[in-house]
């Protein structure tokens, strides 16, 4: 491959780790896992979801960063360094390229929401409003394609931007300062929310399966969300796994993404569930969920003015630090492949057309509202949905299975330092024959209710 410049390196450990904890934490843990638990009727969903990403997620951690890391290389042509030139398993990272440009552009859509309500933070509009008022913003935003195309263009401009910063002084560097700051923050909300009358409802909404509300297709989405929240199968931690320097065991840097991702899910999950029932809102109130109630909450806690500014505040940047990830995986493959040296050039030619793409996410919520796919989906929920229960569960399967059969022990060697022991043989066969089958069989009958009942 055009490996022509050497490649740039993580500072060390916890810059990767950060970095990758920064491209898992995002829009998915804060916006779509509440809303998406909440459509799927709470706790068996979310015992669902945790399996997964015990059981399927962190071995597939493991085998894509492994992946990057061996062949220090782009998500395309890390499968042809690692088996043969021209291999058919590239068609897995191409896959992934296409995800990252579908994903980037529904996603800073949702980036520009929360922007648009870090300026009515700002602005004080929750303090000067009633609860019902509050609850048309996300609304009128809907209802104007022009304030909806013009935030989307600012969060894409921004990710734009960070990329151009490159590795260690953009990716890097931000990441290091904003995740740890948005962590504090979760913690202090929840311990507002423990003093809510709906804290125990909601506790018992996540914790508490009812298997009855599980279907084949929360099911699939639940596979498909483990896959999303952790940023797996489309190349993102391949490609920030090419940026790590060869040697050390995978198995805690894994482990620590894996937890902190999983962690800030649950703690946003129980400060939305807790401000739902409290104020009598529907769980399954959809994407509109969060920005419907956290503003109700801000409302009624001293400081609120403060805390509603610092928080979506630090939920852009948590989605800005994914969204890096998604145009990284891109940008590189193009660099690379067709050893383009101006990197600046690339970046933002992908992210013009991510922009485009993004526009008609955008314009989904209005003008062309009509436009539905099998009878339901927008595009916005077409972008939304297709990558995460369809490409990026298909992509997972296939880089578990290149993993597990293509490359073997000696892969689980490098990646962990040894390939004996209880560890290794459940990485092996996970990638082997568990996670493939799993989400096989859940793609197959997920896909086949989601169409069956289009
Ligand atoms: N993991 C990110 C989130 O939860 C989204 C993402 C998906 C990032 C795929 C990179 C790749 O918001």
């Amino acid at each position: 491959m055009n490996q022509t410049t050497q490649r740039p390196h993580w500072s060390g450990r916890i810059g990767f780790i950060l970095a990758a904890a920064g491209s898992a934490i995002g829009l998915g843990n804060i916006w779509k896992f509440p809303y998406i638990t909440g459509t799927n009727g709470g706790g068996a969903f979310v015992l669902v979801y945790l399996a997964c990403v015990l059981l399927i997620g962190l071995p597939i951690i493991i085998a894509e960063i492994h992946l990057g890391r061996e062949s220090q290389a782009n998500a395309v042509s890390a499968f042809e360094i690692l088996h043969k030139k021209g291999t058919p398993w590239r068609a897995v990272g191409l896959l992934g390229t296409l995800s990252a440009f579908l994903i980037l552009s529904f996603y800073s859509v949702v980036g520009g929401w929360v922007l648009d309500f870090e300026m009515r933070s700002l602005l004080n509009e929750f303090a000067t409003h009633d609860t019902e008022a509050i609850k048309g913003f996300l609304d009128s935003l809907f209802a104007s394609p022009w304030r909806l195309v013009a935030w989307h263009t600012v969060f894409m401009a921004l990710t734009v931007g960070i990329i151009f910063g490159g590795l260690t002084k953009g990716i890097e560097r931000w990441n290091k300062i904003l995740m740890p700051a948005l962590f504090v923050l979760l913690i202090a909300l929840l311990g507002y929310s423990f003093f809510l009358a709906g804290f125990q409802e909601a506790l018992a909404f996540i914790f508490k399966p009812d298997f009855t509300k599980l279907t084949w297709e929360s099911t699939l989405e639940a596979v498909g969300q483990s896959f999303f929240t952790l940023s797996l199968g489309m190349g993102a931690m391949l490609t920030y796994g090419s940026y790590l320097p060869k040697g050390k065991s995978l198995v805690g840097t894994a482990l620590s993404i894996a937890f902190l991702d999983t962690l800030v899910a649950l703690i946003a999950g129980i400060i939305v569930f807790s401000v739902v029932f409290t104020y009598g809102q529907t769980p399954g109130a959809g994407p509109a969920l969060i920005f419907v109630n956290l503003p109700v909450l801000f409302k009624s806690i001293p400081g609120g003015y403060f805390v509603s500014v610092a928080f979506f505040l630090l939920v852009a940047f948590a989605a800005l630090t994914s969204a890096i990830s998604i145009l990284e995986v891109v940008v590189a493959f193009i660099t690379e492949r067709f050893n383009i040296a101006n990197r600046k050039t690339v970046t933002a030619i992908t992210g013009s057309i991510a922009w485009l793409l993004g526009i008609l996410c955008a314009l989904s919520f209005n003008v062309l509202k009509d436009v539905k796919l099998l009878g339901r989906f927008t595009l916005f929920d077409t972008f939304d949905q297709l990558t995460s229960t369809i490409t990026l569960p298909l992509g997972g399967l296939f880089i578990a299975l290149f993993f597990g059969w293509i490359l073997g022990p000696k892969a689980v060697a490098l990646a962990i330092g040894t390939n004996k022991g209880p560890i290794a043989w459940l990485i092996l066969w996970s990638c082997r024959i568990a996670a493939p089958v799993a989400v096989a069989i859940v793609l197959y009958f997920g896909v086949r209710g989601v169409v069956s009942v289009g």
